[in-house]
């Protein structure tokens, strides 16, 4: 481990050991009322982000969330009622006090559907494509290598999983430029937007919005810039529609929109097309995929979805689900 590293280590060990962060936001200025409410209060001493990921994940019942940099727990707990014990939430840090406390309050709440690892953002303690979520608030700015903490966030999704990471961002003209170590753990230092986005974009992650971008207010007063950012692991998946019944263009057509905005929000490109069973393509396409349904939509040769003409206008709002049970995304 670098000294930097060792050096933010402690810090944080320490803050869990005086049971108060006087870093990053006062969780006051992050969570609603209601989540206050259901968060412990040494929890929220310890709380120190600079958004709210949870929030931005659409996070559903059964769903594996990991939360690297997990500190106290905040964000795994408000994950947990999200997901319900049909799910999992793995909280990932390397301070093994924030670790204690976190599973002490984890215990006292009778989550046990949450667990906390030890580990870095820079190598998960966790398999290939095992997550549907990974969230991080105010962490992976202080991880050494951010390629490094990225690339393992797109390995640890699965293909189409969903990440939204709150961090601190640098790059802020009128902002004095911190560096050094205690710069560092304090989450003072960052890339710039431009520098952070080609990164995240070399991992192989796509659909990348930015949900919010603003001020971090310190409890201690300093003023830190932080972003919101979604986006997804790309499967590389290409979506196209097949009719079977050239008479269903019209309702295909109107479908295009929700295809669209399914795929983006599953890291799928649409193609655009709406191919008739009569077309090259399209016939070479409904052999692969033969089905009794009047529209096929193909994801990049490897799933097909059928349906019903009768089912053709209900399916849009069942795209994502459906694409999701038939494993393509
Ligand atoms: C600013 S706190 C944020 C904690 C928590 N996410 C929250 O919102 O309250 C940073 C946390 O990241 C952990 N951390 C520090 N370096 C890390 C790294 N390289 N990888 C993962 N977590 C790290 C710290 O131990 C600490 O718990």
């Amino acid at each position: 481990m670098s000294e930097e590293a060792a050096f933010v280590q402690i810090t944080y060990d320490e803050l869990a050991r005086l049971g108060q962060s006087d870093l990053c936001c006062s969780p006051a200025e992050i969570y609603r009322e209601d989540e206050l409410a259901a968060l412990p209060e040494e929890v929220l001493r310890l709380s120190s982000g600079c958004g709210h990921p949870v929030d931005g994940a659409a996070i559903s019942e059964g769903e594996t969330v990991v939360d690297i940099g997990s500190g106290a727990g905040a964000d795994c707990f408000l994950a947990a009622r999200r997901t319900g014990p049909g799910g999992r939430v793995v909280g990932v840090d390397p301070s093994p006090r924030m670790r204690a406390l976190a599973e002490r309050h984890r215990d006292e709440a009778d989550l046990p559907w949450v667990s906390f690892a030890a580990g870095d953002a820079a190598a998960l303690p966790l398999p290939d494509g095992s997550a549907d979520v990974v969230i991080s608030n105010c962490v992976l700015t202080l991880a050494s290598d951010a390629g490094a903490a990225w690339r393992e966030i797109a390995r640890v999704l699965r293909p189409g999983g969903r990440f939204v990471v709150s961090d601190v961002i640098g790059g802020d003209p009128d902002a004095p430029v911190a560096s050094g170590s205690v710069a560092k753990a304090r989450c003072e230092t960052g890339l710039s937007w431009p520098e952070y986005r080609a990164v995240l974009r070399e991992c192989g992650l796509r659909s990348l919005r930015i949900l919010r971008v603003g001020p971090a207010a310190f409890r201690d007063g300093f003023r830190a810039r932080s972003v919101t950012v979604a986006g997804n692991r790309s499967p590389g998946g290409v979506a196209s529609i097949v009719l079977h019944d050239p008479a269903h263009a019209a309702s295909a057509g109107a479908l295009a929109g929700e295809v669209e905005s399914a795929c983006g929000r599953l890291g799928l490109r649409y193609d655009g097309h709406v191919q008739s069973r009569d077309s090259t393509w399209g016939r070479q396409l409904l052999e692969l995929f033969e089905g009794d349904g009047d529209l096929v939509l193909v994801l990049d040769a490897a799933v097909a979805l059928t349906a019903r003409s009768a089912a053709l206008t209900g399916l849009g709002p069942d795209i994502e689900r459906a694409v999701r049970e038939a494993g393509g995304a």
